[in-house]
């Protein structure tokens, strides 16, 4: 563990990627305990990596952050596309990219900025680790994205938020399908993992639930549904993780972005599998895409401590010189683990967990 001792009395935040439900609770929190507890002054800089390289940045005070703590979005604004390293400049009506990092940390310094908080999920914290090994400048990241997939860390605010609005929005497609004795089909994200998927599925009594972590057939899946039928049920609703694929087949991917933190853009798994079953099994189905209503909106009092408790965790880490950090949720604890640590590696669903084990036992179908 990097500890060094410096005298900080300013500090940096910014909020990298996609948002998540709760990045305002997190700045809200650091903000307090910045100001309150050690005195220091605190600098936001707008839209995540781009207000750091083209020097856009706000003072942040106490009375910025009052009656944020409830609100979805970030106040700082974010974008998934500039990476400091890497950093789109239109030169002659085209766009090329550049290594503009030294300015990024020309602003800082010019700021009298000298420890930065960086909010956000695997790209963003990829950038705050190259931030720290490169300049060896003060850094610390916060784990945010509502896929759940960061490594070392139980989980990621944002996430509970997110299972909330795809487990309404099962509740909601139950009582439809029931009314005209339908299939439905919800397709959630979570890029390459299941967690929506799996704790929403559960959470709303879904009949199968497909994720990337265990490839699937279609007639498993139809099987399960005709199953039902059999059993007199007049409907069966299916959610699908948006990086779920079938057995020896690929992901289906919406579009490629070039340039961006994530290039490939994942969707349309549901419409496939929506129409498999319908020509399959015979029986009316429609396809619901769930989309970034899971990003917007209030986070979750679970997400609103979550968050709160990273923020307050954050500015204390940066005290005591716990640099090149990410703080992390050890249940019951807040600690911090090494960035290296952190970033690069996927956390998947693991197969032999309690919930996929109670969910087969109950009779859920993963289609496998
Ligand atoms: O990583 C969060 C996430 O919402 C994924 O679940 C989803 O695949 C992706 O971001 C969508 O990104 P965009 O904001 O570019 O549409």
């Amino acid at each position: 563990m990097a500890r060094a001792k410096v005298s900080i009395k300013r500090i940096g935040i910014l909020t990298g990627g996609g948002d998540a439900p709760g990045l305002n609770a997190v700045i809200r929190a650091a903000v307090k305990v910045a100001v309150r507890n050690y005195g220091l002054s605190v600098i936001g800089f707008e839209d995540g990596f781009a207000g750091l390289v083209e020097n856009r940045s706000r003072r942040l005070t106490l009375k910025d952050v009052v009656g944020i703590l409830p609100r979805g979005g970030t106040i700082l604004g974010t974008t998934n596309r500039e990476n400091p390293f890497h950093y789109p400049v239109r030169e002659n009506g085209e766009i090329v990219y550049k290594d503009l990092s030294q300015q990024a940390i020309d602003n800082l310094n010019s700021l009298g900025v000298q420890a930065l908080i960086i909010i956000g999920g695997d790209g963003s914290l990829k950038i705050a680790k190259e931030i720290w090994e490169r300049y060896n400048f003060p850094v610390i990241g916060v784990p945010k994205t509502i896929d759940n997939d960061i490594a070392a860390t139980d989980q990621t605010f944002g996430f509970d938020t997110a299972v909330a609005t795809a487990t309404e929005a099962i509740d909601k497609l139950h009582t439809t399908a029931e009314a005209h004795h339908r299939v439905m089909v919800l397709e959630v994200m979570g890029r390459y993992t299941g967690w929506i998927a799996l704790h929403a599925g559960v959470a709303g009594g879904a009949d199968v639930i497909l994720i990337p972590e265990i490839p699937f057939t279609i007639d498993k899946v139809c099987e399960k549904i005709l199953e039902r039928q059999r059993e007199g049920k007049k409907f069966s609703i299916v959610v699908v993780a948006e990086g779920a694929k079938p057995v020896g087949g690929e992901v289906v991917v919406k579009k490629i972005v070039k340039e961006s933190f994530e290039s490939i853009r994942l969707g349309g798994i549901g419409n496939v599998v929506g129409e498999q079953i319908e020509r399959i099994t015979g029986i009316e189905t429609r396809v619901t895409v769930l989309g970034h209503l899971q990003r917007g909106g209030s986070p979750t009092p679970f997400d609103r401590l979550l968050a709160t408790r990273f923020g307050a965790a954050a500015v204390n880490f940066l005290m005591e010189g716990r640099f090149g950090e990410m703080v992390s949720l050890r249940t019951p604890d807040i600690t911090s683990v090494p960035l290296a640590e952190a970033v690069g590696t996927m956390r998947r669903v693991p197969l032999g967990c309690d919930l996929i084990r109670a969910a087969r036992q109950m009779g859920i179908s993963f289609g496998d």
